[in-house]
C-alpha cells in the first residue's frame, strides 16, 4: 500500500510481534531507540519516567512468570520496564535542599500526589509508544506487557523498586524470524467515526456498539474466539478478560501501588 511518507508507513505497517529472533539488539539500533525515547515528549520536561533494561536472565524468567505466564518475555533479546519515577524528583528536592529552602519561605512539603503519578504515568507510556516507533523503524518487532501490572510486591521486590516508582508497562524488542506482516494480516479496529467525538462525548446505545464492533466479531469468528455459545466480541472479552483471574489480580496488585504511592 502507498503511504504519503515513510512514517506513516511505519505507523500503519506495525504489528506487535510475540517471536524473536535468537540475536541481540546491536548496539547501533539499541542506541537509535534509545536517542529517540530521550527526545520524547515529556511533562515541564521533568522526564518523569526511568526505564530498566531487564538484562539479567533469570530475571526475565521470572517475569515471564509474573506476567501471567508469558514466555515470549524469557526468550526476547531486549525488555525494557518502563517506569513512572517519581522518586527522582523527590529525592532531588529533599537533597538538593529545595524543600528546605522551600519551608523557609512558608511552603511546606508536599509529597508525590496522585497528579504527579499520573502525569508521570504520561511521561513513561509516551516514552514507550516512541520506542516502539522507533524500533518499527528499523524493523525491530515489539510487543507490550500489560501484565506487568500484576503481582506488585513480587516485581518490586525483584527490580528493588522505590516507593514513588511505578511498573507502567513493559517491551519486548527483537528481530522478527522472517518475513510475517504478510502472514498474519492486521488486527481489527474501529472506524474512525466510532473513536472521534466532535464537541463532547456521545455515548452509543446497544445498536450502535453492536455495529461498532461487527468488524471485530468478524475477526474473532475467523479466530475462533467468537462461536456458537461466545455470539459476539463482547460476550468472549466479558468472559476472557473482564471477569478472567489475571484481571483481578491486575486489580489487587494496582490497587496496592495506588495505596503504597498515596
Ligand atoms: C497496554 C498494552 C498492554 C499489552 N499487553 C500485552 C501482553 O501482556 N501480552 C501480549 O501478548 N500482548 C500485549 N499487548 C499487545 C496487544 O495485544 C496488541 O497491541 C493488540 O492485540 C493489537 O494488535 P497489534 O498491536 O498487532 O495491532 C498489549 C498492548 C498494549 C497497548
Amino acid at each position: 500500500m502507498e503511504y504519503p511518507n515513510e512514517t506513516l508507513k511505519v505507523l500503519m505497517e506495525r504489528r506487535s510481534l510475540r517471536a524473536y529472533r535468537d540475536e541481540p539488539i546491536t548496539t547501533a539500533d539499541r542506541q537509535a531507540i534509545t536517542d529517540a525515547v530521550l527526545r520524547a515528549p515529556t511533562a515541564g520536561n521533568m522526564m518523569l519516567y526511568s526505564v530498566i533494561d531487564i538484562t539479567d536472565q533469570t530475571k526475565k524468567e521470572m517475569l515471564a512468570e509474573l506476567c501471567d505466564h508469558q514466555p515470549m518475555i524469557a526468550r526476547a533479546p531486549m525488555v525494557w520496564l518502563f517506569l513512572a519515577d517519581y522518586q527522582k524528583w523527590d529525592d532531588y528536592f529533599q537533597s538538593s535542599g529545595a524543600v528546605e529552602h522551600g519551608e523557609s519561605l512558608g511552603h511546606s512539603y508536599r509529597p508525590p500526589g496522585t497528579g504527579d503519578l499520573f502525569i508521570s504515568l504520561s511521561d513513561a507510556l509516551i516514552a514507550a509508544q516512541t520506542a516502539v516507533t522507533a524500533a518499527e523503524s528499523l524493523h525491530i518487532g515489539s510487543c507490550y506487557i500489560g501484565d506487568i501490572l500484576e503481582n506488585y510486591e513480587q516485581v518490586r521486590d525483584l527490580l528493588e523498586l522505590p516507593r514513588y516508582v511505578f511498573p507502567i508497562t513493559m517491551v519486548c524488542f527483537g528481530y522478527p524470524k522472517g518475513p510475517w506482516k504478510e502472514t498474519i494480516g492486521s488486527t481489527p479496529r474501529h472506524r474512525a467515526d466510532d473513536i472521534f467525538h466532535t464537541d463532547g462525548y456521545a455515548r452509543k446505545d446497544a445498536e450502535q456498539l453492536q455495529q461498532m464492533f461487527a468488524a471485530h466479531d468478524t475477526y474473532y469468528r475467523q479466530t475462533g474466539r467468537v462461536h456458537d455459545e461466545i455470539r459476539d466480541t463482547a460476550h468472549a472479552f466479558y468472559m476472557r478478560k473482564h471477569t478472567s483471574e489475571f484481571m483481578a489480580e491486575m486489580n489487587r496488585s494496582v490497587s496496592l501501588m495506588l495505596e503504597n504511592w498515596s
